[in-house]
Parts: structure tokens; C-alpha cells; sequence
């Protein structure tokens, strides 16, 4: 497994832990090239011959699939396999960052950053981002157990790196990569000075764009008071550039026309339906005529086939992505009529790892991300 980019925040392994991290990455890469595919031999040799025989027709659609796949061992043996190595990520990467927290909160205090952080311990947090434990991370994005907590963001940016499998790439920026190069491609003459990033966790994207451009200024807002912190320090050590700020994307406090770009990296599937609204209506309350709404998600469900639809929801039952099966039905050309944009200027579009700008274990069209494009 090749490491991740060294920085000052990233906790540090001893020998044993380095083996367990490595384990479990393996682990990961085994199941998913070796033991998933047995899904689909066990679908159409077992599953579905005896479906047939039942009901006389195929399966409508991805929940039914699903019904009649929970019943089959083979299904059954990946998918609690599969859940196990999502547990085993945090577990093997929590001691590490036990082990050396009171360091990492020293570090995280920088004297004279050059970007910033604005923390908000009274902002309500929406219910979507507490009431379960996304990815299964333990205490998810939101959790503090101590003063100047840092730990959510350091288990997220070890733990993330083990969850891709390397996908993120060495620095945890692919999908920043991805937005970059795509954004870059599709407006080569856009000049931007000010950009605002959504649902930034540990700023892997936006600190990428930083880097990138430092002659624009970067906004960057999380709900998370433990990944903004980690986050800020994270961005100083690799010399970018972002004001943090803790504020819910719903109603932030920035003035309205004020950004060229508001953009957000996975963020929309952690919502909820009326968040989602809300996240559209104050990107384009943000955004200056002329300025740009762009927010890379995960795939939707039109137009995919019910057994695909049905491995790729296993995320949503099995991996606490409760929105994720909606958003995946939703049309959100008509959230961004609704928003204020005009139809002409709506381009719903996709970018892949054919986007990235650097290298990364996945060098082609691998994945490809929806990105909910809109000009204002
Ligand atoms: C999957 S992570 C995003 C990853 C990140 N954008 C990146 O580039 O690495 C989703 C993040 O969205 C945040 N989030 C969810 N709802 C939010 C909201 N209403 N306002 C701000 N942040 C939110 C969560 O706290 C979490 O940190």
C-alpha cells in the first residue's frame, strides 16, 4: 500500500499499526476483486432462475432484488465480510490517533495561520449528520470527547485513504483533482477570485484547489468542529490558503453574490431532501450573475439496471448512507429550476479519474462522478 502524502497533521504509524492499516487495505482489495464478483453467479445461476420460477416475470426492480439476494449465502458471506473490513478500517486507524492526540491538538493551534478558522460551538447540527454514524466511523464527522478535539478529522483522513482503497490518491484529493481538471476543461476563460467549498470534511478538495490557485480566496464550511480543525492545520502544513468556517450549507452567513464558485465533493448524499433544496438555494443566493454552482456526487439511479442499482445501494443498508436511496431518485434539474437558475443554464454533467491532474492508483475512467452543474 503506498503511503499517504506525509504532512504534520497525519498521525503516525508504529510498525504494528502500519501492518494492521495494510491488512485491512489488502482485505479490502481482495473482496472486492476477487469475492464480489462471485455476486453475480449467484444471482443469475441461483437467485434468479428460482425468482422466475416463483413469479413467473423478473424482478421489478432493486429492492426486490435485494429481498431475494439477502437470502443467499454467497451474498450473505461478501456482504458481512464486506461490513467487517468497513469496521476493521476505523479500528485500525483509531489507536494511532489515540495514541498521539494531545500532540496533534498542539499541533493544530497555529500561531500566525495564513488561512483561517472561525468555529460556531452553537450552531444547531441537523439531525442527517448526528443520528447515525455515516461510513460507520465511530462518532462520524461531529463527535468531540475532548477540548480542541482534532480526532474525527484524523481518523477521516487515515481511515478514508484505507475506505478507497488509495482511490483518494496519495494526498486525499482525487475529487478535488476531478472537479479541478473538469472545471478547468469546461471554462478555460472563467476568472474566479472567490470560491466557497460545502461539506469540505478535512478539506481534501478544496486544499487541493488552494494549492492550485493561490491568487484566489477559499471558503471552506463543515458542520464539524474536529474536522475543521484538522482540517485548517492539515491545509497550513501543505502551505494552501482556506478560511474555515463551521456553518451549515443550508444558511450560511457569507453575503449574498459574493462567490464566483460554490462547490461541494460527496456532500449531497449526507443530506436530506429538504436540506438538498436548501443547499441549492443558497448556492445560487451566493453566487454573483455569472458565477458558477458545481457539486460532484455519487451515481443516481435513472436509467441503471435493477441488479446494479441493487450492489451499489449496499452502501446505503450496510454502511449508514441513510439519504444516499433517495437522492438516487431524485431529479435535480427540478431542485435547481426550483433554486432560481434558468433551465438553459442548468448542464447536469459527470467527470471521472480521467480528470485527475496527478496520479493516483486509478489512472482511468474507473468511477465516474455526477457533477450538478449550474451557471447563474
Ligand atoms: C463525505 S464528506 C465530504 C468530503 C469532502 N468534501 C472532501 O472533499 O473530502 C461530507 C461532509 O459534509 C458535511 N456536511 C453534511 N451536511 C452538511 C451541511 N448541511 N453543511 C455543511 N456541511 C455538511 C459532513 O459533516 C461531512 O464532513
Amino acid at each position: 500500500m503506498t503511503p499517504l502524502q506525509e504532512h504534520k497533521m497525519l498521525a503516525k504509524n508504529n510498525h504494528d499499526e502500519d501492518s494492521r492499516q495494510s491488512f485491512v487495505n489488502d482485505f479490502r482489495v481482495h473482496l472486492s476483486s476477487n469475492v464480489f464478483p462471485g455476486n453475480f453467479p449467484a444471482y443469475y445461476k441461483r437467485v434468479l432462475p428460482q425468482f422466475l420460477k416463483n413469479e413467473k416475470r423478473e424482478p421489478k426492480n432493486s429492492n426486490e432484488i435485494r429481498k431475494v439476494m439477502n437470502k443467499d449465502p454467497f451474498y450473505s458471506f461478501w456482504s458481512a465480510m464486506q461490513r467487517n473490513s468497513q469496521e476493521m478500517i476505523w479500528s485500525s486507524v483509531i489507536d494511532t490517533v489515540e495514541r498521539q492526540l494531545d500532540d496533534l491538538i498542539t499541533k493544530s493551534k497555529i500561531e500566525k495561520p495564513n488561512g483561517s478558522l472561525t468555529l460556531n460551538p452553537n450552531l444547531d447540527i441537523p439531525k442527517y449528520n448526528t443520528a447515525a454514524d455515516i461510513h460507520l466511523q465511530p462518532g462520524a464527522y461531529h463527535q468531540q470527547q475532548v477540548d480542541n478535539d482534532v480526532s474525527a478529522g484524523a481518523v477521516y483522513d487515515k481511515g478514508t485513504y484505507i475506505y478507497s482503497m488509495g482511490g483518494l490518491g496519495t494526498g486525499n484529493n482525487a475529487m478535488g483533482q476531478i472537479t479541478h481538471g473538469f472545471f478547468k476543461s469546461e471554462f478555460p476563460k472563467k476568472e474566479i477570485s472567490k470560491v466557497l467549498d460545502m461539506g469540505c470534511t478535512i478539506g481534501g478538495s478544496v486544499t487541493y484547489w488552494a494549492q492550485k490557485n493561490p491568487n484566489v480566496e477559499f471558503h471552506a464550511i463543515d458542520l464539524g468542529a474536529s474536522v475543521l480543525r484538522y482540517g485548517h492545520a492539515r491545509a497550513e502544513a501543505l502551505g494552501a490558503e482556506v478560511h474555515f468556517s463551521q456553518q451549515n450549507a443550508e444558511k450560511t452567513n457569507f453575503d449574498s453574490e459574493s462567490f464566483d464558485l460554490v462547490m461541494s465533493h460527496i456532500l449531497l448524499h449526507e443530506t436530506s431532501t429538504s436540506a438538498l433544496q436548501n443547499i441549492f438555494d443558497e448556492s445560487f443566493r451566493l453566487l454573483k450573475p455569472g458565477g458558477i454552482m458545481m457539486h460532484l456526487d455519487l451515481p443516481q439511479a435513472h436509467g441503471v439496471a435493477p441488479l446494479e442499482s441493487f450492489l451499489f445501494e449496499w452502501e446505503i443498508y450496510n454502511n449508514n448512507e441513510h439519504f444516499y436511496g433517495q437522492l438516487r431518485k431524485m431529479d435535480l434539474v427540478e431542485l435547481c429550476i426550483k433554486a432560481g437558475f434558468n433551465k438553459d443554464n442548468i448542464k447536469p454533467s459527470s467527470a471521472g479519474n480521467f480528470w485527475m491532474e496527478e496520479q493516483t492508483p486509478y489512472s482511468s475512467d474507473d468511477f465516474v462522478f455526477p457533477i450538478t452543474l449550474c451557471i447563474k
